[in-house]
């Protein structure tokens, strides 16, 4: 069952997903000398990357202990405007002391979307626990119902045989490279982090639909062996919270 939890502000949200952070990297380097997570892309996790790279966050975590993944990536360089790594970069990866070999971005650099997500496959397999295990995925939730690269009515859906896929996304006319729903899926933990009112209506039809009916959004069809949690700020839990 996913546990749900609603922030009055995003601020709020963000502070108790720093606080998330740190319990779970503790924990997972007190476990097995390692915390692996995947990062979101898009704007969202901005402020809570931001947060865990100052006071009083950074000095909870043990940096050397972490180790980075990208839940998916657009297929641009990784000094371009969109690139998720870019951002991620910016808002933490340069700002707290994580060992480069420890963090593993998405290949974009590679002559196609099929043979960075290859690659990245292989990343996935030669550096995570059991060879696809990681201890928490961000993720965050497009108004159409997607999930990291996870598009309604694209390819990508049915990849069940590998850990990372590439897709293109006709709305967008761009290409993506994505975890598939194996790779989050075997996470010890997913944690949702959706902020606004633009993100209400889909909220609200993501938590509504009843267990195992009408799951057909691309966000409902993760299929989680571990712990899946969901921050809210108020503004983005609105239309479920008065549907309730
Ligand atoms: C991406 C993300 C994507 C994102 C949602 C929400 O690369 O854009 O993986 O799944 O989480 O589109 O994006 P916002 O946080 O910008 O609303």
């Amino acid at each position: 069952m996913d546990r749900i939890e609603v922030f009055p502000t995003a601020a709020a949200l963000y502070h108790s997903a720093a606080e998330h952070w740190v319990r779970l990297a503790k924990a997972a380097i007190r476990r097995a000398g390692a915390f692996h997570v995947a990062l979101a892309g898009g704007n969202t996790p901005k402020g809570l990357y931001q947060l865990l790279a100052n006071a009083p966050y950074v000095s909870q975590v043990d940096w050397s202990g972490v180790y980075i993944y990208f839940g998916d990536e657009r297929y641009v360089p990784m000094d371009h405007p969109e690139s998720n790594y870019r951002m991620a970069r910016a808002a933490l990866l340069d700002v707290v002391p994580i060992p480069s070999e420890q963090i593993f971005r998405i290949p974009t650099e590679l002559a196609n979307p099929e043979a960075a997500a290859a690659n990245y496959a292989q990343a996935l397999q030669s550096h995570l626990p059991g060879g696809s295990q990681l201890d928490l995925i961000l993720l965050g939730v497009g108004a159409d119902g997607h999930t990291a690269s996870l598009f309604p009515h694209t390819s990508i859906l049915s990849v069940r045989d590998h850990l990372v896929a590439a897709v293109y996304v006709e709305k967008l006319d761009a290409w993506r490279i994505s975890m598939t729903y194996p790779a989050i899926e075997q996470a010890r933990q997913i944690l949702f982090l959706v902020s606004g009112a633009d993100k209400a209506s889909i909220v609200a039809s993501l938590l509504a639909a009843p267990e195992g009916e009408g799951k057909t959004l691309p966000a409902q069809g993760l299929q989680a062996s571990g712990e899946v949690n969901w921050f809210l700020d108020k503004a983005a839990a609105y239309e479920w919270e008065t549907k309730k």
